[in-house]
């Protein structure tokens, strides 16, 4: 079987090489055109009864399955926010899945636990995020989550347990529970929140045009909220929106949360990647007063997907309520107190060596080469943005570091080049509505996209609005 694995993987790793440079090269459609179940008729109906070799595995993925993918690091992919990938990842994720470890707890790895909290504490200083979320730092820390939705459904969670001062865990949740965020903020918020078991969040407004959270808004609200006699537990603002990377004013909501002893959690999902430049910085101010912040290393960091890290400044609130004590978790090391346990800090009881992935990325790219690639990122989105602006019919709503957000004439003709768009196996670029109006946004991050790919898509996206 060793001897299997060795000519297959270096025949899968061969067959990747390949695949990328196929990308860098434009000499793959991003989307298939495969109608709904061409795949899965393509697969037996049955798993085999005996064992295969790997190589023919490996050839029906290429024959069968990559056919039918979305190339997420394709130069012309523009959807949603990116999915990040390098080398440095793959191989990662290869090594990672050979050791095959279990990190749930400190004795069941304890080179996993300490690599992932100094790793963590390393981005947190590459970003320039707060003192107060470093392990080193005193009553916070960082943890490797596999999604900005798992990270703000913990969030909630700790929130809800210091609000309740830890009674929700023997009560349950009453209804005097509030969680708050704009319309804008990503649907993985609203569903944690009902997860959790407080219901829909309390929508709080948004400045006018802006996309953004209004602090008077949310300020009126919790006093108001507060006068009935319900429980403002949480508020989730987001820096880097998905619509179109706009900005929940973070000192403003912080001055609130704080006067009002609430839970600050911040999305910073995509746009908190932009900290690594001194340029972008900005998208911190107002972080040293929140409880707990997200960012989704996978989205623009060069990782492979999933690999979100989840800061929080009251690591006692959030374990507290995330922790569980059997017996067959019972070991010395976490009696002693000395060691971190991550299971408490995560949904899952289980997990696998996160940490690798993120340490062979910073240090195979270094903090310049990621410096470097969201550079390469905004550079190119205002190559578009400026294309977009000139061209008359077109409407240039929101130009946010690698997202350019754009509507072409009526609602009508933005949505006609919506589902044209949808249509073009060429290129992806999704939909989105702000104060019940449809846009078409495009999000720059691939590693293989060119000022020549910027002319490209442009040239496609004006050839389907002259049809629209
Ligand atoms: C701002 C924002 N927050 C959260 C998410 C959800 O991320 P995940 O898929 O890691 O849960 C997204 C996804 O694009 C997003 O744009």
């Amino acid at each position: 079987m060793s001897e299997d694995f060795e000519s297959a993987a270096a025949q899968a790793v061969a067959r990747l090489t390949a695949h990328w440079a196929a990308l860098e090269s434009l000499a793959l459609p991003v989307e298939p055109a495969h109608a709904p179940g061409a795949t899965a008729r393509a697969l037996p109906a049955s798993a085999p009864e005996r064992g295969e070799p790997l190589e023919r595995i490996l050839a029906d993925t290429w024959s069968v399955v990559v056919p039918g993918l979305v190339h997420w690091q394709h130069p012309a992919f523009l959807g949603y926010y990116p999915t990040a990938n390098s080398p440095a990842s793959v191989l990662a994720e290869l090594v990672t899945a050979g050791l095959g470890v279990q990190g749930m707890m400190w004795s069941t790895s304890p080179a996993a636990t300490e690599l992932e909290q100094v790793v963590v504490d390393w981005l947190a200083k590459a970003l320039g995020l707060p003192g107060s979320f470093l392990h080193s730092g005193g009553t916070g820390g960082g943890v490797i989550q596999d999604s900005a939705s798992s990270a703000v459904l913990v969030a909630i969670v700790a929130a809800l347990h210091r609000a309740s001062g830890g009674g929700w865990r023997t009560d349950g949740v009453d209804g005097r529970y509030r969680a708050y965020c704009t319309g804008q903020a990503n649907s993985c918020v609203p569903k944690a929140v009902r997860i959790a078991g407080l219901g829909e969040p309390v929508e709080i407004a948004t400045t006018a045009g802006t996309g953004a959270m209004d602090p008077h808004a949310l300020a009126a609200r919790l006093d108001a909220d507060r006068r009935a006699g319900l429980v403002p537990t949480v508020v989730v603002a987001t820096s880097g929106t998905t619509a179109t990377c706009a900005f929940d004013p973070l000192p403003a909501v912080a001055d609130v949360c704080r006067r009002h002893g609430v839970w600050l959690h911040v999305d910073g999902a995509y746009a908190g990647s932009a900290a690594l430049c001194p340029e972008h910085r900005a998208v911190n101010d107002g972080l040293e007063a929140a409880d707990s912040y997200a960012v989704n290393a996978h989205k623009w960091m060069r990782t492979g997907t999933p690999c979100d890290v989840l800061w929080t400044s009251d690591r006692a609130s959030l374990t507290e309520a995330m922790a569980i004590r059997p017996a067959f978790l019972h070991n010395p090391a976490t009696e002693s107190g000395a060691v971190v346990d991550f299971r408490d800090w995560q949904i899952p009881l289980g997990r696998p060596m996160r940490a690798l992935k993120l340490w062979y990325v910073l240090r195979a790219h270094g903090l310049e080469g990621l410096r470097a690639a969201v550079r390469h990122d905004v550079g190119l989105a205002g190559r578009l943005a400026r294309t977009i602006d000139r061209e008359p019919g077109f409407h240039l709503v929101a130009h946010e570091l690698g997202l350019v957000a754009f509507r072409y004439g009526t609602d009508g003709q933005t949505r006609a080049l919506a589902a044209r768009l949808a249509a073009d196996t060429g290129l992806v670029c999704t939909p989105a509505e702000v104060e019940g109006r449809p846009l078409l946004r495009a999000v720059f991050g691939s590693p293989y996209a060119t000022e020549a790919t910027v002319d490209q898509v442009w040239a496609a996206i004006r050839r389907h609005a002259q049809a629209c």
